[in-house]
């Protein structure tokens, strides 16, 4: 990341699912609220940050102080996040982007086939946001820190999404516990984050979204 103007540091932060368009009336999207990266917002704000927000579409008020850029596609995320996370000191990819698109979104509404009881649609793998936001070059490189929903190995997974994105730091948590994670207001998580000797990590037991962004930035920062 580039020099911060005064003290405040810039955050980049996404949030929200992405929606990717089958035809101008449907789309494929995933469950997420956005309440995650919203608290991550707000807790970052708190904490004396200059905050923006790349959002996907969310049933949420901005945050006061926030910054707020609204996206739908995978694509016009990974452009944003591109242009500002060179500008940031710490990027949190906490977007549940969209792993595939439409090969070839219609242009117009696409018709029922009378003909046939099955309809294939031909995906295509999108952009890594945050693995790409990671390999930006030293100068420009702002601290990185990603999210993974697992619902087994915990551990074992967060490692591994730490060293294949090149992250500096991971929130893992377990949605496969009943009322936490996507939709709920609670969060339990696993912290893990690169030091010179290694790894380091904290468990966070369940605790409101708010209460625990306010640790994951707090934990970010000092990482600075
Ligand atoms: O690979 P997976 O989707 O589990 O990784 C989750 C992390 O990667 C989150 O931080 C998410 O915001 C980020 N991500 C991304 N772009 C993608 C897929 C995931 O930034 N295309």
């Amino acid at each position: 990341g580039a020099p911060q103007a005064g003290n405040a540091p810039h955050v980049v932060i996404t949030a929200g699912p992405t929606r990717e368009a089958l035809d101008p009336v449907r789309y494929l999207s995933n469950h997420s609220s956005g309440k995650m990266g919203y608290a991550l917002a707000a807790a970052a704000v708190a904490q004396g940050a200059t905050v923006t927000l790349i959002s996907g579409p969310v049933a949420l008020p901005t945050p006061n102080g926030v910054t707020r850029i609204d996206v739908e596609s995978a694509e016009q995320m990974h452009q944003e996040a591109m242009r500002w996370a060179p500008e940031a000191a710490l990027f949190i990819g906490c977007a549940a982007v969209a792993d595939y698109r439409s090969a070839s979104p219609a242009e117009h509404k696409l018709k029922k086939q009378e003909d046939s009881d099955t309809f294939t649609l031909t995906l295509i793998k999108n952009p890594d946001i945050i693995a790409d936001v990671a390999a930006l070059p030293t100068e420009q490189r702002p601290l990185v820190v990603g999210f993974a929903a697992e619902t087994q190995q915990l551990e074992h997974y967060a490692h591994d999404k730490l060293k294949r994105k090149g992250l500096d730091m991971i929130v893992a948590n377990d949605v496969s516990q009943a009322g936490l994670g996507f939709g709920s207001n609670e969060n339990a998580a696993l912290l893990l984050w690169r030091t010179a000797q290694g790894t380091e990590q904290r468990l966070e037991s369940p605790q409101p979204k708010t209460q625990l962004a306010q640790v994951i930035v707090r934990q970010a920062l000092s990482l600075i």
